[in-house]
């Protein structure tokens, strides 16, 4: 594996080895990286978890990570992706993560450029990193992933979590429902009211309401009473459920304030996931160069 750009360039196969690395990786493998690798995190939209995630994973797995600050670099003077990553490979870099607001960016980067990709998030595309980890959290719940139902309910055009998930979580066989207002679902068939979608799911995953990406009015409070996950639903949920959201989270709008760490919530869990699948992700790309 080159690149890491979407969920629909990875085979099951090679899903499920980043899963079975993460879990070594877990239980306190070492790395088989050779050498320190450099490499460097272009965030050119807000992050708190995906960006420390994979610096911590980079550090983990023994490489050098060269700073790199968005809002400092010369793409403010008009430079392009492309000259930026391909400066950056002159440099001497061996892989860089990006994450930036255009869908697909990671197109210009297929012809010329000579370093790994890792897409950490494009526009309302892909989040790959993100759904491995939703994965591997699933996986390491259930063992398994044939005949799980799992309901993502939110901002679901604007979700490139959604999309990513929905990708993988069916080629692996899950059943997986949509619920959100009916101007929100995009391409998705989307149910608009919780109908059974409690008592039958196997995961209920909340998305964040992208307030940056809106702009009509919303009412959290309407929103929260209809959409949200509040404490009488969350009772209505099977015994063995679990609930997921990618963070960053508005509380008591898609989920209760109370309910983000209650005993079925893996929400903080899903953040320490993230550091053992990407030590596997960039295992998997940097052992290849
Ligand atoms: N889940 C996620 O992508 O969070 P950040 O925007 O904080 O990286």
């Amino acid at each position: 594996m080159k690149n890491l750009l979407s969920m629909e360039h990875l085979s099951n196969d090679e899903v499920l080895a980043i899963l079975e690395r993460a879990r070594e990786f877990e239980q306190g493998a070492e790395t088989k990286l050779q050498r320190s690798y450099y490499v460097a995190n272009l965030f050119f939209e807000p992050s708190t978890r995906t960006k420390t995630s994979f610096e911590m994973a980079e550090r983990k797995v023994g490489c050098t990570v060269i700073p790199f600050e968005a809002g400092f670099s010369s793409m403010l003077k008009g430079e392009t992706l492309y000259d930026t990553v391909k400066t950056l490979e002159m440099i001497g870099l061996d892989t860089v993560v990006i994450r930036a607001k255009e869908d697909e960016y990671y197109k210009e980067l297929l012809e010329g450029i000579n370093v790994g990709i890792i897409n950490a998030g494009d526009g309302t595309g892909q989040h790959p990193s993100q759904s491995l980890l939703d994965l591997y959290t699933i996986y390491k719940e259930f063992g398994r992933f044939e005949g799980l139902t799992v309901t993502i309910a939110g901002d679901i055009s604007h979700s490139r979590v959604a999309k990513s998930d929905a990708i993988a979580l069916r080629r692996l066989g899950v059943n997986v429902n949509f619920l959100c207002p009916p101007e929100w679902a995009g391409d998705f068939e989307a149910q608009h009211a919780w109908n059974g979608l409690l008592e039958e799911s196997d995961v209920i995953m909340l998305l964040r309401i992208q307030h940056e990406r809106h702009d009509v009015y919303f009412s959290k409070e309407n929103y929260h009473q209809q959409f949200g996950l509040t404490p009488e639903r969350e009772k209505q949920m099977k015994e063995h459920a679990i609930i997921m959201h990618p963070a960053p989270v508005n509380r008591d709008v898609e989920i209760a304030s109370e309910l983000v760490e209650c005993g079925r919530s893996r929400i903080f869990q899903q953040v320490q996931n993230g550091v053992f699948v990407r030590m596997a992700i960039l295992e998997t790309i940097l052992k290849e160069r």
